[in-house]
Order: C-alpha cells, then structure tokens, then sequence
C-alpha cells in the first residue's frame, strides 16, 4: 500500500516508526517529514499547509491512505479535500475539527449532552467580558475560543493579569476576531486520554501524563509539552470507564446528532478530582510528545488499526498493549517557547540508542552536508520503556547524557506525578 504521513515533529516520526513496523511491503511517503522520519519515509519537500501541492503529489503517486499528524492542516479542511479525491484519510474532517479549532464549540457539545465540564461564559468584545470578570472569584481561567498552539489558555491569580489576557486577545495576539471564554477554574490532576473512532464505534486506547509546562515542579511559560509517560497510575479502570461512558461516548453521540461524523484520535484533556473526570478540552489528533511513549506500548499491528479506522470497522479490531510503562523527555533549545538557536550540531544519539529499550525521535532537526543539526525549539524526544516507570525514567535520563549539543534544554522531573 502506498501511504502518506503528514507532519515533521516527533510525533511522526513516531508513527512513521509504527507504520515501518507493521509492515515491510507498504510504500511510505513523508510531506514534509524530517531526517527521523527520513529512516522510513521518502520525505517531499512540500509545506503541510499546500493543500493544492500535496493533493496533486497525492494524484500523481498513487497514495490510497493519507495520515495527518498536526492539528493545523486538519483545521483547516485537508482531510476534506483528500476525501474529494477519493482517498482514505486517517484524521476527521474540518466540521469534526471544530472540537480542537473551537472552544465554544466543544462546550456547547458538553452542555447540550451533560459531559462533565468547567462552567463558562463567551464574549465578543472586551467590555462585556471585562464586565463579567468583576463579579467572579480568582483563579480567572482565559481562553481564545480559537487554535493558539498551546498557549492560548491564562490562568490568572489576579484581576489586572486577567484583564491583560483578556485584552491580548482581543488585540489579536492569537489572530484577528477571535472571541474569549472565561471558565470556571478546575482544581485536580490533569490526565490525557486517547481513542479512536471510525466514526460510528469509539476504541478506547490508554491515557497519559504530559508536562506543559517549560520547568521543573511545573513552572514557567506553557509549551507545547516537555514531556510525556504513560499509562498513568492515577488512571484507574474504574476512571476509565468513566470517561468512556460519560465524556467520549456522549462526545461522539452529540456530534453525531450534528450531522457530523468523527473519523480519526481523539484526544481528551482531563482534570480529574475524587475519581471524576471533567473535560478540559480536545485535540482531534495524537499527542505530541504523549504519542511517542504510547506507540511504544502498542503491540498489536498500527496500519491495520488505521485501517480499521478509516474503513469503519473498529467494532471488530484486537488492539494489544505491551504490559510496560513509556516514558518521553523532550530536549528543546534553551530559549524555547520563544527565540533560540537555530545551528548547533548533534552527537550522541546513536549511542543513546545502544540501550535497546531506547529510542530518539526526531522533532526540530535538519540535515546539513551530512550533520544533524538542531534546528527547532523541540528538538528531540528520548523515550525509553521499562516495566516500571521509575526504570523507564532512569534509562532515559541515561540516554539523554549522550546526546549533545550547544544549549540543549529539558526537564529533569518528568513523570515525577507517576513515581
Ligand atoms: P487547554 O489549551 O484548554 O488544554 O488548556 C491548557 C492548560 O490550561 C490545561 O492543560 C490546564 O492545565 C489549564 N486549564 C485549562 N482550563 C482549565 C480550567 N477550567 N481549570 C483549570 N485549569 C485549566
Ligand atoms: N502535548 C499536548 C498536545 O499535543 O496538544
């Protein structure tokens, strides 16, 4: 089969991995792919965001099944334009979207189907929303209703910062029009929990840990994740039940009641609290860097699942799971999330990967004349798999020693919630 991955972060490179895995007769493409993804894929030099290039390569080679990694494409309707084509895609299309590019969307779907949710408000101009903020309590939680990679949610101690975000946005840090809601704040344990649906049956997957934030303890700016491990211990089976029954099923049924039909990962942000599950949020793709320490637990075979998916037929699908513990650490450029290097050479990961239970992906890295060069703010995941996640966290740390390069930056506590 000929297959296409849409991406260039780790977590393609980590479902390239899968895929190469599952099988050896498939024909692996990569737009644009990365020199991690480069090991499986022949990588075409063509940005994920030219819907017109990559449906044309998509005619032109041959593909029958597409995979998108990134929310962005998804949001902005590639999976549609696939489908137009007569290709399978593995990601759902632009209405279904709407959960990760629409804030107010995704509670509205709370609201109308009793999903456990924070309380909130939507405004369309400063003043009213200013208004509202003077006759509730601290912590104020602020949200752009739309995309903002991560970083378009502030919690605020104070009344001032609070009016700040709320101006922010209506000045148009995260793109013109967007509207705000202000919730209601969430106290507990954050939780990850991934499914897939083939638009009619929800597969549940695992859960995961992931660590948004730039330091150690859980300080500093928001990131898109410094990382990842999975399962959780706090995720019980009793839980998980619960977000099946009371968060994803009712999801899917109130999109469903839409018109809309959900085809793809979807991905649960949980704060959980006394055992409930709230939801926080959704993405409409895997996780990234929580899908480079959960592919390493799946056992069963990745393309038939995508399969599975996309030709409607979850009901019947065996997925298995490695009865091991993952872990990922993400190694940025000092200065991420915002300015930092972009030159330093690379060395060590071969030796890192002599561990047999590690493996580096690939995230923000070039090649030039030959050298691997650090050229993104998240450069590369270390992930590693052991039976308990204090051995899987060792080894990592072991790993990540090897690797070098000028202004290499990571968190040294992650998974410290699971130890
Ligand atoms: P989101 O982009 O919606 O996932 O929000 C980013 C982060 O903000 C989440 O991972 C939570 O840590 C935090 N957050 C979002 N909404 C709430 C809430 N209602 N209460 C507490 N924390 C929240
Ligand atoms: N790691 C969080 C995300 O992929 O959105």
């Amino acid at each position: 089969m000929r297959i296409l991955l849409i991406g260039n972060g780790g977590r393609e490179h980590a479902i390239a991995r899968s895929l190469a895995k599952s099988s050896s007769s498939d024909i692996l493409f990569a737009i644009p792919g990365n020199p991690g993804i480069g090991q499986y894929c022949e990588c075409i030099a063509i940005s994920s965001q030219d819907f017109k290039s990559i449906c044309n390569f998509v005619v032109n080679s041959k593909i029958q099944l597409v995979i998108i990694g990134p929310e962005v494409p998804i949001c902005d309707g590639l999976t549609d334009y696939l489908l137009e084509l007569g290709i399978k895609v593995f990601a759902p299309n632009q209405k279904a979207s709407l959960l990760e590019s629409s804030k107010k969307f995704t509670k509205e779907i709370a609201l109308e189907n009793n999903i456990p949710t924070a309380s909130a408000r939507w405004f369309n101009r400063y003043h009213d929303s200013v208004e509202y903020l003077k006759e509730i309590d601290p912590p104020y939680v602020i949200k752009a209703d739309g995309l903002a990679a991560g970083k378009g949610v502030a919690i605020c101690e104070s009344y001032i910062d609070a009016e700040n975000s709320i101006k922010d946005i209506f000045n148009g840090r995260f793109g013109d029009g967007q509207s705000i809601l202000i919730e209601e704040f969430l106290n507990g344990e954050e939780v990850s929990y991934f499914a897939i649906s083939d638009g009619k049956n929800i597969l549940p997957l695992i859960g995961a840990q992931d660590h948004k934030r730039l330091l150690d303890g859980d300080n500093g700016p928001n990131t898109g994740g410094m990382g990842a491990y999975c399962p959780p211990p706090i995720l019980s089976k009793e839980l998980e039940n619960k977000i099946i029954n009371q968060i994803l099923e009712p999801t899917l049924y109130g999109l469903n009641k839409r018109g809309i039909s959900y085809k793809g990962v979807l991905f649960a942000g949980l704060m959980i609290k006394d055992e409930e599950p709230s939801l926080i949020e959704y993405n409409i793709r895997f996780g990234d860097p929580e899908t480079q320490a959960l592919l390493m637990l799946l056992k069963s075979n990745f393309t038939e699942l995508v399969l599975d998916t996309v030709n409607g037929n979850l009901r019947n699908h065996k997925i298995e799971w490695h009865e091991k513990k993952a872990l990922t650490v993400v190694l940025a450029n000092k200065g991420y999330p915002l300015e930092y290097n972009m030159n330093s050479e690379i060395t060590g990961v071969e030796d890192a990967e002599k561990n047999p239970n590690i493996k580096v992906f690939h995230a923000g890295t070039s090649l030039k004349e030959g050298q691997l060069i650090a050229t993104g703010g998240r450069v590369m995941n270390v992930t590693s798999t052991a039976d308990t996640i204090k051995e899987a966290r060792e080894d990592a740390y072991k790993a990540i020693d090897k690797i070098k390069y000028e202004n290499k930056f990571y968190r040294k506590d992650i998974a410290w919630r699971g130890l």
